[in-house]
This record gives structure tokens, sequence and C-alpha cells, in this order.
């Protein structure tokens, strides 16, 4: 492990119990397997679940595809996020919406932010700048969608980190 501190990436949705801990489990994968000295973590916008693990159907279908998600639990983004984080990756629109609403009232809090906010879509050729849309109320369909998503937007991400030469 490298003593130099690592690229922080937050993962964000709405619940933090579906897309965002998917993705970050993913982004996480594929940052691992380039050797990226990035570290993942994840929140939702709301506070609806706290201290939940990710749904379990988000958890049965990431398990299929080889990603554990169990160890996970769900908290809120806060404002302290903007200054500990490098990176803020908004899984849609909405989500995108309130998290720089969230940065407005963080910079009158501390002034000076670390974070920079995107879409986690936002390299994404496959998906470009499109919604992650959210599993929670439809069907199986819904939670692969996510997974396929994730796997093609963390690639595109790995490849601009790769740019910033950010190796372990
Ligand atoms: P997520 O999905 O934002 O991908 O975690 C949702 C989870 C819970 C709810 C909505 C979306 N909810 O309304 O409780």
């Amino acid at each position: 492990m490298s003593s130099k501190t690592p690229f922080k990436v937050l993962c964000v949705c709405l619940g933090n119990i579906c897309r965002s801990p998917t993705a970050e489990v993913i982004l996480r994968h594929y940052c691992d397997e380039q050797e990226l000295n990035v570290m993942v973590d994840s929140a939702g916008t709301s506070n609806y679940h706290p201290n939940k693990a990710p749904d379990t159907r988000s958890q049965e279908h990431a398990l299929k595809r080889g990603y554990d998600l169990s160890s996970l639990r769900a908290r809120q983004l806060k404002t302290h996020d903007f200054i500990e984080f490098d990176l803020i990756l908004a899984m849609d629109h909405d989500n995108l919406a309130d998290i720089l609403a969230l940065q407005a009232q963080a910079k009158r809090e501390f002034g000076h932010l670390r974070a920079e906010v995107a879409l986690m879509s936002e390299h994404d050729s496959d998906y470009p700048k499109q919604a992650l849309p959210d599993p929670y109320y439809g069907g199986a369909a819904g939670f692969e969608r996510v997974i396929d998503q994730c796997e093609s937007s963390s690639l595109a991400w790995v490849e601009i980190f790769k740019q910033k030469i950010l190796k372990v």
C-alpha cells in the first residue's frame, strides 16, 4: 500500500441502498484491478435508511456478478464530505441537483472545498451523461441495468484516473 494520500471518491444516490453501494463496489473493483491509489465510499442524499445494509435485491444481483455488497451500511451525504473527498459522483440528475445544493451550503460553512462534483456517467460513451435509473420500485431488469451501467461508467472513470497517474 502506498503512503501517498489516496484520491477519494464518493458515489451518491438517493437512499444509499441500491445504486451508490453498487457503484462503490464496482468502481473500487476496477480501481484495485488497475492498482490505482483510489479510495471509494458511498452515501445518500436522503436519510431514509441510516445504517441499513444494501437492499437485498441489489446484494443478490451484485453477488451473482461477483460483487459483495454485504458489509456496506447506508449514511447520508454531509457538508464535511465536500472537504473530505476529491470527487463526488451523482447517480442521476436529481441527485446532482441535491448534491449541488448541499455544496453551496458547504461553501458557506467551510469556504474553500476540495470536492469536484460530476455524474457517474460523465465520461461513459455507452451511457453519455445518462441517469443511472432508480431500480427500487422496479423488477430484476432494473437491478441488472444498474450493474451494467456501473461497470461501464466505472471503466470510463478508471481511464480518467489513469491519466491523473493515481498509481498505488
Ligand atoms: P437508491 O434507491 O437511491 O439507489 O438507494 C432508493 C432506495 C430507497 C428509496 C428510493 C430509492 N426509498 O424511497 O426508500
